[in-house]
């Protein structure tokens, strides 16, 4: 279909499915073992119903926002996805150039197909862009990139927790790791076991040391805020708050990592009433982010009525730049905005302040 025929950011992934190589659609689509946490992150939006408010005067709908300090046009980020370059020749900077035309931030990932310095080239200047950290078992390696991210202007640096070893997506393992030269930039030096599947063939540096004692030395070597990618309890919550960082992303790696573990919408009323213990909430110094699942404006709101800060996507905008390129990505920003001032008004809220607890009914949803 024509770019012209895609409504929604659901019509992307069937494009996506269709246009990929087979082992593009294995890598990006799977999620680990019985992808019943994936299948999960859609299915908790579908608990959550609006309350509308009317007779609101609703002319007038603003849903731009800031994001850690950055003005961005919409209250959502484009999430890490690694190596995309199997799905698109220009990989990542697909994602780079809309979001520039669109004043959306990018998180760019450690895995990109791309290099950092190829991303940051093709950015405007003074684009916001955040950076996607996986540890490396030698951390002066860590440091020289981080620094190097900070002296080039990246704005935010999300170091992502859930993923000590890497879940087993059955999908990608079973598509024998073959090297087309996609992934082959990543990782420099690194040791790659060619016979279980992309995902774990790329990841054999992330370092499963890492642990609460680790923050401080970040807190040392970098100002950029840090935020938590992957933290799904309340506990884990205080804990990151305690030690300083900037905020957290509630994620379970859209459905990648550990199988059966909640969606992050779901985790998001235990985590903001824990987070009001240590004081007023929102909190301008820490942010919580939501991701997994979220495909619809709607979906958005209904995580910001119930605290969130902003929403990251991941698969949505992959899938998009698969189909159709950098067009694609900038298509999939304009539906969302549609998507906001319709929803917005149909809500009754004016401006994202305006969305508050008492505009959804979650009682379907767990909560302690
Ligand atoms: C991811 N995600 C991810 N996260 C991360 O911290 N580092 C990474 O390298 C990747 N790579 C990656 C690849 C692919 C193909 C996917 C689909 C996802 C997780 C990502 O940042 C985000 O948490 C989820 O994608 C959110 O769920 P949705 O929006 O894809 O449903």
């Amino acid at each position: 279909p024509s770019l012209d025929e895609i409504i929604n950011l659901h019509d992307f992934e069937a494009v996506a499915k269709v246009v990929l190589p087979d082992k593009a659609w294995a890598y990006y689509s799977s999620a680990s073992d019985d992808e019943i946490t994936i299948r999960e992150n859609r299915a908790a939006f579908q608990r959550v119903w609006f309350r509308p408010r009317v007779l609101r005067d609703v002319s007038v709908v603003d849903w731009s926002t800031t994001i850690l300090g950055q003005k961005s046009s919409l209250p959502v980020y484009i999430s890490a996805t690694a190596l995309g370059k199997l799905g698109h020749p220009d990989g990542e900077l697909n994602l780079t150039r809309a979001a520039a035309k669109h004043n959306v931030i990018q998180m760019i990932p450690t895995l990109a197909s791309c290099s950092f310095d190829e991303i940051l080239d093709a950015a405007q200047p003074g684009q916001p862009l955040f950076l996607q950290l996986y540890v490396n078992r030698d951390r002066s390696i860590t440091k020289k990139y981080v620094q190097h991210a900070e002296k080039r202007g990246v704005k935010g640096l999300f170091i992502t927790v859930d993923a000590p070893q890497l879940g087993r997506r059955e999908k990608d393992m079973r598509m024998k790791f073959v090297d087309d030269g996609a992934g082959a930039k990543v990782q420099e030096n690194m040791k790659v076991k060619k016979d279980e599947g992309v995902a774990r063939a790329i990841s054999s540096f992330i370092d499963p040391s890492l642990c609460w004692d680790d923050i401080p030395w970040f807190r040392s070597i970098t100002k950029m805020p840090i935020i938590l990618k992957g933290v799904a309890t309340p506990e884990d919550a205080l804990l990151a708050y305690d030690a300083g960082v900037q905020g957290i992303v509630l994620s379970n790696h859209g459905g990648r990592q550990l199988d059966t573990s909640r969606s992050g919408l779901e985790n998001l009323i235990d985590i903001v009433a824990a987070l009001k213990t240590r004081g007023p909430w929102p909190n301008p110094k820490f942010s919580v982010f939501v991701d997994g699942g979220v495909r619809r404006a709607s979906d958005v709101l209904k995580a910001l009525a119930l605290g969130a800060t902003a929403v990251g996507i991941g698969r949505g905008f992959l899938y998009a730049f698969c189909a159709y390129g950098q067009e694609g990505v900038e298509k999939a920003f304009r539906i969302l905005g549609d998507e906001f001032e319709m929803n917005m008004r149909l809500l009754g809220a004016r401006t994202l302040k305006e969305l508050t607890p008492d505009m959804v009914d979650a009682s379907a949803l767990h909560s302690h």
